[in-house]
């Protein structure tokens, strides 16, 4: 589905990736981990259009994404929900998930009441709430939000960043479960997040992101976790 390789991006004279590969195959939840300022906002960015990377190839379903604006790779069916700052808080419940389906013209917009019932189904508070200000929810309602917006552009690979950031933990394990059925109704994933025993719960492989570098992948870091549990 998603195949990137060495891909390094400069922010001035600071290497802030420095030759990023990894795959994310149809299906998965794959979760790409690290620390504060290791380069995963970056790379989702770089992923999404928003950010220019010096070198390096990102591939979607076999076709390079390179030179394609955000909105033409919204198109090609990859989505990106940022962390933070994602709604328009004056806007209603409603218009904000309204402005997912932009992409798809005016058509789309038309059969746009129709794309919402299994975005009501998977988050049901939307319904209740949908005539109120987005600003006035709860945080994790915000992220369930931003979510189902992102899934009204129909993606094929959605890129999720911290999801979990600023929720309690009840809610961050709920919104963690809302992700796993997504993925079980065949969404592929691709998870951001610094906290990797939530991730780790519900990813299939996962990378560790350490100052612009994959230092670790899949089944070793699904083991070392499993160790760290079970000690
Ligand atoms: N627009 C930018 N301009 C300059 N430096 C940036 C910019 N965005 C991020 N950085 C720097 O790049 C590094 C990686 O940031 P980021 O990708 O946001 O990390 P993470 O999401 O893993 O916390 C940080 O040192 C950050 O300060
Ligand atoms: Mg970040």
């Amino acid at each position: 589905m998603l195949r990137v390789e060495d891909l390094r991006l400069d922010y001035g004279p600071v290497r802030v990736l420095r030759g990023i590969s990894l795959r994310v195959r149809p299906g998965e939840i794959v979760a790409l981990l690290g620390g504060n300022a290791a380069g995963k906002t970056t790379t989702l960015r770089a992923l999404a259009g928003l950010a220019r990377p010096r070198s390096g190839r990102i591939l979607l379903a076999g076709r390079e994404l390179a030179g394609l604006l955000p909105h033409e790779r919204l198109k090609r069916g990859l989505a990106y929900c940022p962390a933070e700052r994602q709604l328009f808080p004056e806007m209603s419940v409603l218009e904000n998930l309204e402005m997912g389906s932009y992409i798809w013209g005016r058509r789309a917009r038309r059969s746009f009441r129709m794309s919402l019932e299994p975005i009501y189904g998977l988050f049901p508070i939307l319904a209740e709430r949908a005539r109120q200000r987005a600003g006035s929810l709860s945080g994790g309602e915000q992220k369930m939000l931003a979510i189902g917006r992102a899934l009204l552009s129909r993606p094929q690979l959605l890129l999720l960043d911290e999801p979990s950031l600023g929720l309690a933990p009840v809610a961050a394990r709920q919104l963690a479960q809302a992700i796993k059925v997504l993925n079980g109704q065949g969404l592929t994933i691709m998870l951001v997040e610094q906290n990797a025993p939530l991730a780790l719960t519900i990813a299939h492989r996962a990378y560790l992101l350490e100052r612009g570098r994959i230092t670790l992948e899949g089944i070793d870091l699904l083991k070392e976790q499993e160790d760290a549990i079970s000690r």
